[in-house]
């Protein structure tokens, strides 16, 4: 048995944050990844990470308010509050340590502009943001000698009396099952982009940390809310960064027409990502799409700026396709990029399960509601992460480590050799993942209707049946990946359920759940969140409400 007072589980940046935190508040730390740390989907982060700072002559509260009402009001007002204060600070932190932020012209730290915001004050890093926070985390994690065990696979949670007190988990090198005994477990595991099909997210977004949490009786909160990213790819869904508006790039219809001003005359292309995903979607339904897309035009932005700012998605417009962004216009549509519902924590991160935390995308605080600003993602993994790290650190110092014994790690190796041993089966992991992600993808888009998510819920359910059959081919234990897809197919499978089932109560148009047969938001009974919790009779749904200090909900105009 490994024993840890604090364990990170993901070491993207809310993962590394935490441990940071709590290491140099004096806990003992591990982290355990799937991935190399670097390779996390932290390192996809495009356009930069947002804070208002003073001597910009921005204000917190500013920033806040863009974030309530880019939320549908449905963020909480106390932490979105948080989030917002502190977010300079953490921005200044990080280039203390080292992030080398793109500078303007006078040599300060350059902001651009981004989404549903009135001031440009989005940090960042030409547009690979995420990879350099990342990197330089990573080395802080290395100066601060945290043990990182790399490529090791999460299982599931260890409960004992209620409370989390480790997690069980397979090294991917060998195959063996380990149990990890800590007084606090941080699941900082990122999102479930890949429950959709396609998605900007990596093949391993696969929500492994929600669906743990929701074994294990954690609640789940605002999973209706899926952002489609106004700018990806047609050919493949990747990313096409919100910076390329940001930095002054056109959306056009079929007719060469900046269509934006009929949707969001004053914000134009730099509206909010649900009410521009909404207006491009309803551009390519009306046939003023092409081939079911619309572009984004850079071309007068010219070449050397594109090379400075946009250089990424300048290669991945080539490479995926066949558009050069400095010459033509590159084909894009909305595309599943985010989901702002996650583990309900509190602004340190702290569950519903005694011993329990979670930060980043994984979390839901809710500061995000019914749609995130973009830019707003990197400083929700700092801010929560740094919280999270310090809260649990300080919580392990008042908890004694249960007497937990190795019997979990013995219940999963059984339970992975019966998965192994099955022989009566005809499933192929990949086959139930593809016709799970169309799924999604059809019916709990950017519209969705009452029909349409009814379909899904039948399905998710099908292919949970269809799940009890997937055989797994490679019987070997070195690197399994097979059984890795399988068992995170499975995870990905409680998530859906949970997102059908949230979006399925939500009787409402809200953020990014917008419903054609219920088009209007209604404060009235819909100002609350939905939470979800498994049952033995499947998700349960329970309501809380939203938390306003200073910002009354007001009809949502760009
Ligand atoms: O468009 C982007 O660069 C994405 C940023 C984000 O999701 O915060």
């Amino acid at each position: 048995m490994i024993d840890q007072d604090v364990l990170v589980i993901g070491a993207g940046l809310a993962g590394m944050r935490a441990a940071l935190a709590a290491a140099e508040n004096g806990s003992s730390v591990a982290v355990i990844t799937k991935v190399y740390p670097v390779r996390s989907h932290s390192n996809a982060a495009q356009g930069g990470i947002n804070a208002a700072l003073t001597d910009r002559g921005d204000k917190w509260e500013d920033h806040a308010y863009d974030t309530v009402k880019g939320s549908d009001y449905l963020g909480d007002q106390d932490a979105i509050s948080v989030m917002c204060e502190e977010a300079g600070q953490e921005v200044i932190n990080m280039e203390h340590y080292g992030t080398i932020f793109s500078r303007d012209d006078s040599g300060h730290l350059g902001v651009r502009a981004f989404g549903g915001q009135r001031q440009a004050r989005t940090f960042f890093v030409a547009d690979f943001t995420g990879q350099a926070l990342l990197h330089v985390l990573h080395e802080q994690v290395l100066k601060h000698k945290v043990k990182v065990y790399e490529e090791w696979f999460v299982l599931s949670l260890v409960m004992e009396d209620g409370e989390c007190c480790g997690v069980t988990a397979m090294d991917m090198r060998t195959g063996e099952i380990h149990t990890f005994r800590a007084k606090a477990v941080i699941l900082a595991s990122g999102g479930l982009g890949r429950v959709f099909e396609p998605s900007t997210n990596a093949l391993i977004c696969t929500g492994d940390g929600m669906a743990q949490a929701y074994r294990a009786g954690g609640s789940l909160m605002d999973m209706e809310m899926v952002q489609y990213h106004p700018t990806t790819l047609k050919s493949n869904g990747a990313l096409m960064s919100e910076a390329a508006r940001g930095e002054g790039g056109y959306l056009l219809n079929s007719e060469g027409e900046r269509f934006m001003k009929k949707y969001a005359p004053n914000m134009m292309e730099l509206a909010s990502r649900d009410v521009v995903s909404r207006a491009e979607q309803t551009e390519i339904n009306e046939g003023r799409g092409v081939n079911g897309c619309v572009f984004l035009d850079c071309r007068h932005l010219g070449e050397k700026v594109i090379n400075e700012r946009l250089v990424t998605i300048r290669e991945a417009g080539i490479d995926f396709a066949g558009a050069d962004m400095v010459y033509e216009p590159v084909p894009i549509r909305p595309g599943m990029h985010y989901i702002m519902g996650g583990i309900q924590t509190t602004v340190d991160g702290v569950t519903n399960v005694p011993g329990l935390y979670a930060a980043g995308e994984t979390a839901c605080v809710s500061v995000h509601g019914g749609n995130r600003l973009g830019a707003n993602s990197l400083l929700d993994t700092l801010v929560f992460g740094k919280r999270s790290g310090l809260h649990a650190a300080e919580y392990s110092k008042k908890t004694t480590a249960k007497n937990i014994g190795d019997s979990s790690a013995k219940d999963e190796k059984v339970r992975i050799q019966a998965l192994l041993d099955r022989t009566d089966g005809n499933e192929a992991f990949g086959k139930i993942r593809l016709e799970m992600g169309q799924t999604m993808n059809e019916h709990l888009a950017v519209y969705r209707d009452q029909q349409g998510m009814e379909k899904a819920r039948e399905k998710i359910k099908e292919l949970q049946g269809r799940y009890q059959n997937v055989i797994v081919q490679d019987k070997g234990k070195t690197f399994n990946t097979n059984l890795i897809f399988t068992l995170e197919l499975g995870f990905m499978l409680d998530c859906a359920e949970a997102i059908v089932a949230s979006a399925l109560e939500r009787k409402e148009s809200r953020g990014a759940h917008t419903r054609k047969d219920m088009p209007k938001r209604d404060d009235e009974n819909w100002l609350k969140h939905v939470v979800v919790t498994r049952t033995e009779g499947g998700p349960s749904i329970s309501y809380k409400p939203v938390v306003i200090t200073q910002w009354e909900p007001q009809e949502r105009k760009y």
